[in-house]
């Protein structure tokens, strides 16, 4: 799709990943942008500057109201970017109980599942473009994050079967696989990083060539992604030896 002339909205718009995706639509010419943040105060940076193009939105994904609101409110939008995401960072086993691992679920699958339904019919006015913010974990479970991990797996499985059902309506899906990125989230894992950048540059590059699949972000994610590739097991294996760590 062209991104110049469309309506996005970017879910977690406040930071991180979602901020650049923000700004870089901006420079790509967008028309308008509903900013989508659960604490609209916490947007004030972004919105500094008065550009009109953008729009503040409440938007807590996990909240069925907000979202049905979200909807009813901005029913001309063309790109729906899911990237709000909440990782716990702890074990299967190790975590104190199932808290975390039911919210990662509600934020990271159910959030994108309510968002696209509910704005599947704003998208068929005109074919449009849904765009999934999935992680290399998506692919690869990585023990110290083990429910982050189970969670975007389900993000990924959820994005091809969109992609299979809106595209008799001409929605084009893509879901964008990254490693570590240089944000409040990806603080928490090891170096190098990506910046966030990197991703939100090869994520509209492919946006805009078309791809109707999933895009590997970023040239670390490429390397790994190659790898895994080449030998999914063994990449598995070198996962699989990073542990929770409690304390
Ligand atoms: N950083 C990485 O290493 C990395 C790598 C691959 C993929 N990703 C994915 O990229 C996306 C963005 O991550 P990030 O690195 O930018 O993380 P981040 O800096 O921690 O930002 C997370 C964003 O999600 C929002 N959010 C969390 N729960 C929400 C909810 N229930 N409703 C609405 N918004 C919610 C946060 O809002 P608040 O400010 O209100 O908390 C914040 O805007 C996520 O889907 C993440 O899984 C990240």
């Amino acid at each position: 799709m062209n991104i110049a002339n469309s309506v996005a909205l970017v879910t977690g718009a406040n930071r991180g990943i979602g901020r650049t995706f923000v700004e870089e639509l901006l420079k790509r010419g967008v028309a308008k942008i509903y900013v989508a943040a659960r604490d609209t105060a916490s947007l004030a940076e972004l919105l500094k500057d008065g550009d009109r193009r953008l729009v503040p939105l409440p938007l807590d994904v996990t909240d069925p109201d907000q979202v049905a609101a979200a909807a009813s409110v901005a029913d001309d939008v063309t790109l729906l970017i899911n990237n709000a995401g909440y990782a716990a960072f702890d074990g299967a086993i190790s975590a104190p109980d199932m808290v975390d691992a039911r919210l990662e679920m509600e934020v990271n699958y159910f959030g994108p599942l309510a968002l696209t339904r509910a704005f599947a019919p704003v998208l068929a006015k005109s074919g449009g473009a849904v765009l999934n913010m999935l992680s290399m974990l998506s692919l690869i479970s990585l023990p110290m994050a083990a429910t982050y991990s189970a969670s975007k797996a389900a993000g990924l499985s959820l994005t091809r079967s969109l992609r299979a059902e809106l595209a008799g309506q001409g929605t084009q899906v893509i879901g964008v696989l990254a490693v570590q990125t240089e944000t409040a989230m990806g603080a928490r894992l090891p170096e190098p990083r990506l910046s966030p950048l990197e991703v939100v540059t090869d994520a509209l590059d492919a946006l805009e060539a078309g791809a109707n699949e999933e895009v590997i972000a970023g040239a670390q994610t490429r390397g790994i992604h190659q790898a895994f590739i080449a030998d999914p097991q063994k990449v598995q294996a070198i996962m699989s030896t990073r542990l929770p760590q409690r304390g």
